[in-house]
């Protein structure tokens, strides 16, 4: 099984470019399944989770073809399944984003119902009960979610709590619904904003894009466009800890700055320097002191959960003494027992840490447990003296395009081993 390798302590500095963002390109490719015949997507990073989406796509029958430069084109004249197998559910739960889309196209969809993960139960409890309040009729059996509706009706549904790819399920089966959906306490994460715009290019109707109420009145086709993913904040604020971590200056380019305000904040508490323009960052912590912040995760505009590991990190060797509540997730605190085996100092209460920060992380043998925990491990390791070997790194795969090339380029002394 492949591991990095890191030997710590090197200064990061210099410039990176920034992919198109992992959580903007999933719900993209399944909104493909809304278009009469070809629809390209542009700026697509090169992603475990994007070829698991390219499979599930051509196993329903969609012809997909990738150019040169990654750009995916999908054509849905060729379909003849509407199902989502578990053998790639159970690898990737972003999958459930057919759910929607599938129905409200072709009046039928079957998706294999995703199970808990390492990060907590993340139930789908939300996307069906929505969907059954536009006239779908579902059933859950043998492990599969089975949805039919001959048109989906457009209601006013009020989501329980902020979900994410629930919210982008429902925008993708409204837009197509008799009438007009109501969508309260709507997700507006940047991806959910990017999800509206490319609908609304395919000739949707939908307002209130990055509010909380987003009113979506159906239409009876959608056209195949081309589009340009958003550029990726969650990966674009790691790179930019990973220069905090290790009193480096990196600029971030291709990047969103207005998408991720709160993680630049919470990066100028720490003691950096922070220098934006419409479409770059730059982190400068040189012969700076890195300081500890407290971080409370919440729905967007707040601060992401997918930040709270790589700011765990931060802590760990920052000066103070910080509070970090993770509130979207039950159990995305793994990467603490493994920080903890650097040296880290932390206490965890349910899901609050208290991490005092040390001078100094050493290298260890850890292992990845999701897709942050790995992001947060390897800041630790680029940070800490000697040598850290991290394990599992398939999680980093999922969400990370080429991160040891791009850390060597800036500077870290880190590889890709096989065993
Ligand atoms: N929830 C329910 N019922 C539902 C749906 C969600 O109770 O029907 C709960 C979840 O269990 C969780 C909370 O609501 O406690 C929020 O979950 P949400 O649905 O927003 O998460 P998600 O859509 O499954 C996406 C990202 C995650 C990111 C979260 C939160 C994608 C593909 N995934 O997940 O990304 O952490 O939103 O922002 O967009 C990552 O990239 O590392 C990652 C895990």
């Amino acid at each position: 099984m492949e591991k990095l390798v890191i030997h710590g302590g090197k200064q990061l500095n210099g410039e990176v470019v920034i992919s198109g963002a992992k959580n903007a390109v999933l719900p993209l490719l399944a909104a493909t399944l809304l278009a009469d015949g070809k629809m390209t997507i542009k700026n697509v990073p090169r992603l475990r989770d994007v070829n698991t989406t390219i499979k599930l796509l051509e196993g329903m029958g969609v012809t997909v073809s990738v150019d040169d430069d990654y750009n995916i084109t999908t054509d849905t004249r060729s379909i003849t399944s509407y199902c989502a197998p578990y053998e790639l559910v159970k690898t990737m739960r972003a999958s459930i984003l057919v759910l929607g889309p599938t129905l409200a196209r072709y009046g039928e969809v079957e998706v294999s119902l995703p199970g808990g993960c390492a990060i907590g139960s993340r139930p789908v409890n939300i996307h069906l009960s929505g969907l059954e309040a536009m006239g779908a009729s579902i059933s859950v059996e043998e492990g599969f979610i089975r949805a039919k509706a001959k048109r989906l009706k457009g209601a006013n549904i009020v989501m329980e709590k902020v979900t994410v790819t629930g919210t982008a399920n429902l925008l993708m089966a409204a837009v197509l619904a008799e009438g007009v959906t109501t969508l309260d306490n709507a997700a507006r994460e940047p991806e959910v904003t990017d999800l509206a715009n490319c609908l609304n290019k395919m000739g949707a109707k939908i307002s209130g894009i990055d509010t909380t109420s987003l009113r979506i009145e159906g239409v009876d086709r959608l056209q195949g466009v081309e589009y340009t993913v958003l550029p990726d904040r969650i990966e674009t604020g790691t790179y930019l800890a990973a220069a905090a971590i290790t009193g480096g200056k990196i600029k971030v380019l291709n990047a969103a700055p207005s998408t991720l305000e709160i993680v630049l904040q919470k990066f100028r508490d720490a003691g950096a320097l922070i220098t934006t323009s419409t479409d770059w960052i730059e982190l400068d912590m040189q012969e700076r002191i890195l300081k500890s912040v407290d971080i409370t995760t919440e729905p967007h505009p707040g601060f992401p959960t997918d930040m709270q590991a790589q700011f765990m990190a931060m802590n760990s060797c920052a000066r103070g003494i910080s509070v970090i509540t993770e509130n979207i997730f039950e159990n995305r605190m793994m990467h603490v027992a493994e920080l903890m085996r650097m040296g880290a100092n932390i206490r965890l209460e349910g899901n609050t840490a208290i991490v005092a920060g040390m001078p100094d992380l050493f290298g260890a043998p850890v292992m990845a447990t999701d897709l942050r925990a790995s992001a947060s491990l390897i800041l630790a390791g680029l940070a800490a003296n000697g040598k850290t070997i991290i394990d599992r790194i398939y999680h980093t795969d999922r969400g990370y395009e080429k991160i040891e090339v791009r850390l060597q380029k800036l500077g870290a002394n880190i590889e890709r081993v096989n065993g």
